[in-house]
């Protein structure tokens, strides 16, 4: 299902005013006219609850900031990805040429994100990635309209290698969706984890967005590893997490994420995701006061607890708002507002947050583990971590 909708952020409203596809492109033009953002998120399917919260952050970010960017107000096209590569360019496309949007806001899924690189280097159309981790999109096709308010998915992995290590296991069996998140998540943790002369004995993968996990947990409990490694998110997680469990597994092999296993998931989990050790670049109880107000923010405007998901929303708001405002809301002005992106501090719920070269957050990945429900930040597994960006090379 394709779902298209136009939403007019009007000053003191979070939903604004949402119209029928059909609305006319422009109220007026040039540098008065509204800037569009064209956000382009999975609102369906396993992914569906991490695109909303991704776009909640946004609107609540521009919403506490008057609804304008760089003096101009903000509209924003919402269209369904459904989460499916292959529809990606097309859809990435039609909002650019259709919706005649000024900046691509997407996604969650590492392989429609790359569908969306592809066409924001052929456009030079500004991109600002709030989720998806896929590594060549600050790697090998880093580009100066590309931005990522996220991680790659290498970033919160690798720094669970050390930690299993120091917990002392040595055999770990990996199980993850075959798709590039699963697969660079799981690649960052055998790099740290293997560094160390940890081993990953097997590699088991299901396809996406299969949550039939059965004959995987028989196999895990025939290969008795030390602990299991990782990367499920969304509706996928809750049904591993709880799969784990009801297998009796979890009281017998240690179960160890890339965060995402818990994030905006751990209602429906339950008591099955009590204890859990995960890494991520945030965690709920952050006793930082941006941390604080946001959560407290988001709930309000929202009905729920926020999560990652929204965090990375939020945080893509504030840095367009920090660009636009530069240029005071001129988007011809492109080398200066990629510029004052670049350069910016975000003042994340996460901490602090500076991007590299590369446009990739660098930022602390903090050791969490599940406690009374919420993701309790027990350590920092590694600060100001920055993605390698291997292969990026961003012309000057
Ligand atoms: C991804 O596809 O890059 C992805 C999806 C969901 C997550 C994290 C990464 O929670």
């Amino acid at each position: 299902m394709l779902i298209s909708r136009r939403t007019l952020l009007q000053a003191g409203t979070i939903a604004g005013v949402t119209t029928a596809a059909g609305w006319p492109a422009r109220i007026a033009l040039g540098n008065t006219a509204r800037i569009r953002i064209g956000a382009m998120m999975p609102f369906t399917g396993t992914y569906a609850a991490l695109g909303e919260a991704g776009v909640n952050g946004l609107k609540l970010a521009l919403e506490m900031h008057g609804n304008k960017l760089g003096g101009r107000e903000v509209e924003i096209v919402t269209l369904d990805d459904e989460a499916e590569p292959s529809r990606a360019p097309a859809n990435a496309t039609r909002l650019i040429k259709s919706d005649a949007v000024d900046v691509l806001f997407g996604t969650v899924h590492s392989g429609v994100a790359m569908g969306m690189v592809k066409v924001a280097r052929e456009t030079g159309t500004l991109l600002v990635i709030p989720n998806a981790g896929a590594g060549p999109a600050t790697g090998p096709m880093c580009a100066p309209n590309i931005f990522r308010t996220s991680f790659t998915n290498w970033q919160p992995a690798f720094p669970m290698g050390k930690v299993a290590y120091d917990k002392g296991y040595r055999k770990i069996v990996s199980i993850t969706w075959k798709y590039g998140a699963g697969e660079e998540a799981i690649a960052g943790f055998k790099e740290g984890f293997e560094a160390l002369g940890g081993k990953v004995v097997k590699e088991i993968t299901v396809p996406f967005p299969n949550v039939e996990f059965q004959a995987n947990l028989a196999e895990i409990a025939a290969l008795k590893p030390d602990a299991v490694f990782t990367f499920f998110a969304g509706g996928g997680a809750v049904k591993f997490v709880k799969d784990y469990a009801a297998a009796g597994l979890k009281d017998q092999i240690p179960l160890l994420g890339s965060g995402f296993l818990t994030e905006g998931t751990l209602e429906a989990q339950g008591a099955a995701a009590e204890g859990l050790l995960t890494t991520l670049h945030y965690a709920d109880t952050l006793d930082i006061p941006a941390n604080k107000s946001f959560r407290e923010a988001y709930k309000k405007a929202f009905g729920k607890e926020a999560d990652i998901y929204g965090v990375q929303g939020y945080d893509a708001g504030l840095m367009l708002i920090a660009g636009f405002n530069a240029v005071k809301g001129d988007t011809g002005a492109k080398a200066a507002l990629y510029a004052a992106m670049e350069k910016a501090t975000i003042d994340s719920p996460r901490g602090a947050m500076t991007f590299s070269p590369s446009h990739n957050p660098v930022q602390d990945i903090y050791l969490r583990q599940v406690r009374g429900g919420q993701n309790v930040v027990i350590g920092v597994a590694a600060p100001k971590l920055a993605d390698p960006a291997r292969g990026c090379k961003m012309p000057a």
